[in-house]
Parts: structure tokens; sequence; C-alpha cells
């Protein structure tokens, strides 16, 4: 920990997708025994904290999102046996373990579904939300994010259920109390156990509006776009009324010790402020996924850094987030080349990181044969290029079969260039996208100021972003170039380059007219720290 810092600020986390990590059975779906393998390696990576995408017993519809018992294990991940082993496996080499919290919804094979569902005056038919229809139509116009109505029919109780997701992913009602009590002891149950924080769901999306208002339709809608995206969602999500519910969960969490709630929220900046709560008492880090949707220049992500860092409340802790399992991979969203600029931007930004797995390596968006095909999203709407398998292939660890990944089938094709692009490939050669990654976790280890220190916009000019990260007098100097083309940096720029992107200038006095190349970023050391 530095100074008063949390570890949860000053440290990085990385996400893993349980399915694709590490398969310990042969049954070519990853599982927590190969997680328990892999920590070293994480361990080695230099990150904090591991977040594991949803492990609990469920149908597998939406791959863990949809869950049919919030304290168990599913057995195709281990037995509860084989968690605690995690957790205390983790622990003992200095990680801390974070669960997916999934609040929103259960699956429809969820015993609280089951009986909400068998009648309507069941007493847990209020837990879910059912409306009758309007005419011979659903209740409102409010849409799934996966497609079509969000409103279900149920035949047998004549009435709709909302679903913001599949149809078998039936939303929870949080206005009920029983609900959020339920909820409550869901996240006891595994803060006892150990874990050290949670990261929520669609947090925005957990209350909806009292009066059922249709949602209007979206001015900036183009074809082309998911259908979702037909309408503003100012009704279905982001009610001001969450901040309620968001502030009950940060309560449980409190009751322990030096534990993280993380909001998984889709809105702008200016929005997503909110969720750190009044007086910062709801979640201390809401995800910041704007540099995902950012055009990557120089000039937007420059203004999107200080656009974030004005609106950040007083005492709130920034974060900054560049891929996960719902988003095209980064190498391929923006090239290769200027992912290695990403890995400095991230891990040089003021604020927590969070790494996506096989983003290390520079995994690339897989190409799915239509067959082979898993992602409900891209089962409901096909060929529009909404598929997330592509970016959740399992982990490339080794040349060998399957990639070091199982020995039995992989659930999802790996992707073709394993063979070279793999961690012990990656680990032998010097100047590999995973060495720059363990680079940069290790100078932002040994330099306060790349973790904790504060933030100042230096230039943006062109193509170049030059910023100074500072703590306690010490300061550095991070120079980023967005473009293809060689950049001379300014004159008065003197001191030691810590560490380039190109993994070939390290710890070498900035020459004379020094230029950065295409994609280079550099970590400076200033000769004086104004
Ligand atoms: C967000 C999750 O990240 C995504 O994978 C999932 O499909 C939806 N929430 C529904 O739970």
């Amino acid at each position: 920990m530095i100074d008063n810092f949390r570890w949860w600020q000053s440290g990085v986390l990385y996400q893993i997708y349980p399915r694709s990590f590490q398969d310990s059975d042969g049954d070519g779906v990853g599982d927590l025994r190969g997680i328990i393998a892999r920590l070293p390696y994480l361990r080695e990576l230099g990150v904090d904290a591991l977040w594991l995408s949803p492990v609990f017993p469920s149908p597998m519809a939406d791959f863990g999102y949809d869950i049919s018992d919030y304290t168990g294990i599913d057995p195709l991940f281990g037995a509860m046996a084989d968690f605690d082993a995690l957790v205390a496996a983790a622990h003992a080499q200095g990680l801390k373990v974070i669960l997916d919290l999934v609040p929103n919804h259960t699956s429809d094979r969820h015993p609280w579904f089951i009986e909400s569902r068998s009648s309507r005056n069941n007493p847990k038919r209020d837990w879910y939300i059912w409306r009758d229809g309007q005419g011979s139509g659903p209740p409102n116009n409010w849409l799934s994010e996966f497609g079509g109505s969000a409103w279900q029919f149920d035949e047998a109780s004549g009435q709709y259920y909302y679903h913001a997701f599949l149809r078998s992913q039936p939303d929870l009602n949080w206005r009920n109390p029983d609900v959020r009590e339920a909820m409550h002891e869901v996240m006891r149950f595994w803060l006892r156990r150990g874990v050290d924080g949670f990261r929520v769901d669609v947090m925005w999306h957990l209350i909806k509006d009292a009066q059922f208002r249709d949602d209007p339709p979206n001015p900036d809608f183009m074809a082309g776009m998911p259908p979702y995206q037909e309408l503003s969602h100012i009704h279905s999500t982001d009610r001001p009324e969450v901040q309620d519910i968001v502030a009950g969960l940060r309560r449980v969490m409190d009751e322990f010790e030096d534990r993280v709630l993380i909001g998984e929220i889709y809105l702008p900046p200016e929005k997503l402020t909110a969720y750190y709560g009044k007086n910062l008492d709801g979640a201390q880090l809401p995800f910041n996924f704007s540099l995902i949707g950012t055009p990557w220049t120089a000039q937007s992500v420059g203004d999107l850094i200080d656009r974030y860092e004005k609106v950040l409340p007083q005492g709130a802790w920034p974060n900054w987030v560049l891929g996960n399992h719902d988003r095209m991979r980064l190498a391929s969203r923006i090239g290769e080349d200027q992912a290695r600029l990403a890995a400095m931007l991230l891990l040089t930004l003021r604020g927590t990181p969070t790494l996506y797995y096989g983003d290390e390596i520079g995994m690339t968006q897989v190409t799915i044969p239509p067959d082979r095909v898993r992602d409900p999203w891209e089962k409901n709407l096909p060929g529009r290029g909404l598929g997330r398998d592509g970016c959740r292939t399992p982990m490339q660890w080794d040349q060998s079969r399957h990639a070091g990944f199982t020995n039995g089938e992989p659930w999802l094709p790996l992707g073709d260039d394993f063979a070279r692009r793999n961690v012990a490939a990656e680990t032998a050669d010097k100047t590999s996208m995973l060495n720059l990654y363990r680079a940069l976790l290790d100078l932002r280890r040994k330099r306060p100021e790349l973790a904790v220190g504060s933030y100042r916009r230096i230039l943006q000019d062109g193509d170049l972003l030059v910023y100074q990260r500072e703590h306690q007098g010490r300061g550095l100097i991070v120079a980023l170039n967005f473009g293809s083309h060689i950049i001379p940096l300014p004159k008065d720029l003197n001191g030691q380059i810590l560490l380039s992107n190109f993994m070939d200038r390290l710890n070498c006095p900035v020459p004379i007219d020094f230029t950065l190349r295409g994609a280079e970023g550099v970590v400076i050391l200033p000769d004086s720290p104004g």
C-alpha cells in the first residue's frame, strides 16, 4: 500500500473469463483449479487483484450471467472447496479476489423465479417485475439489450415479466425490500468466505421507472446500430432511485474490512459520477469504459481524460478500462502497434486500471465460424457483428496443441495465431507485448507517482499527447504518439527515458532532437520535476 491509498486505488485489476483461462480437467472449459495453477503467472505479471466473471450454478444461457444459485459454484468450474482453495492460494500470493455479482436478474430456473411464476399470488410474485399487457401488446415499449421487446408473456399466469437481457434472464424487482435483503445476504455469504470485492453487473439497470413510462426514441440512432439503440433508455435505466440501492450494497461491503464495490455502468463520465454516491457512499469504482468508445486520437483521448478528471467528485477515485468480455479485443479495435501505446496509456493514467485477460499478449478478435457461435446475442441477431465469442477465446499459453489451455476440445476455437502469440513465446522475446506489460506494471509498482500521483496534461499537438504524473515532489512525464509517423518532442524535455513501448530504449538519456517513432510512447524521468 502507498501512503493512505487502498489496494484498489494503487493496484491493478485483471479480469479472468473463467471458461477461457485454463482448463484442468480436459472438458474444454476453464475452471477454478486451472486458475489456481496460473496464479504464479499473474503474480509475476504484476497485477494485484483478479476479477472472475460468474462461476455460480447456471444453465449458461448467457454463460453464467444467468444464475440459478447465488451461493454455489457451478460443477463446470469445480466445487466450493476449489473456490476456497483459490481464495486461499491467491491471498497467499498477495492477490485479491473479486467476484461478479449479478443482482439485476436471475436465470428463469432460479427457484425464486420458478416460485414467482407459479401463480399471481405466490409470495415471491413481487420479487420480479410482472405487469399486465396494454391491449394485445406488452406493458410498454422497453427493449431488451439482446433484441426485441423486454417483456415476455407468461401464458399460465396471463401477465408479462420484464427481462433487460435474455428472456431466460428475468429482472428482479429491486423496489421489493425482500429482494434487497436476499441479495445483501448473498454478498455477505461471499464476503465471509474472504472475497475482496464485487464487480456488480449492469448496475445502472437495477431499478426501473415506477410508472413504467415508454422510453423515447433516440435522436442519434442510425441504421446499422443494434436495435436496442433505437430508444433512449431514460425510464428503463439510470433512474435516480438507483443511488439508494447502490448505497445499500456499499453498506454491506462496509460491514467488512477493506473491500471494494465496482459497478459495471455504460454511461458518459457526466452521468457515471453519480454512482460514487452522495458523500462517496456508493461504488468505489464505477467502471469508466469511455476509452473503449473514444476515437483513438491524441486529441479525443486527451480531451476525454480532462473531461473525466473534471467531473470526478471531490475524493472520488478514477479508473480506466480498455477491454472486457463484451467488447471487441483491443488489438483488433485499434491495431497491434497502437495496442502497445494503449498499454502505456492505461498503466500511466491516474486511476485504477483493469486489464482483460489475453490483452497482455495482444490477443486479437477471433473469427468464429457460424457453426461454432455460442454467444446468445449473436444467435439472436446473427450477422450484425454483435457476437462476443471472438473476445472470449481460450488464453494462449504456449504453442502446444490447444495452446496449453486444455487437453480436450476447447469450447471456442483458438486464435489461429496462437503458435506465435502465446505466453511462452512472448516471455522469451525481450520486446514482446507481454514483456512490455510486465515492465509497465513493474514501473508502476516502483514509482508511486504512476499509481497515485496527480495528472496534468502538458501538451496535445497533432498526434502527440504529453502529460505529467506527480506525487510528493517526484514527477514523471509520459509522451505518446497516437499517429504512425515520427514526431519530434519539445526541446526542453530533458532527462532519462525509463521505458519505451518499443522496449528498446530503457534507462537511457533523452537524446538531443528526440523524436518518437509512429505509435511510440515513452516514460521520462525529467531532469527537473517542474
Ligand atoms: C453484462 C455482462 O458483462 C454481459 O456479459 C452480460 O451478457 C450482461 N451483463 C447480462 O448479464
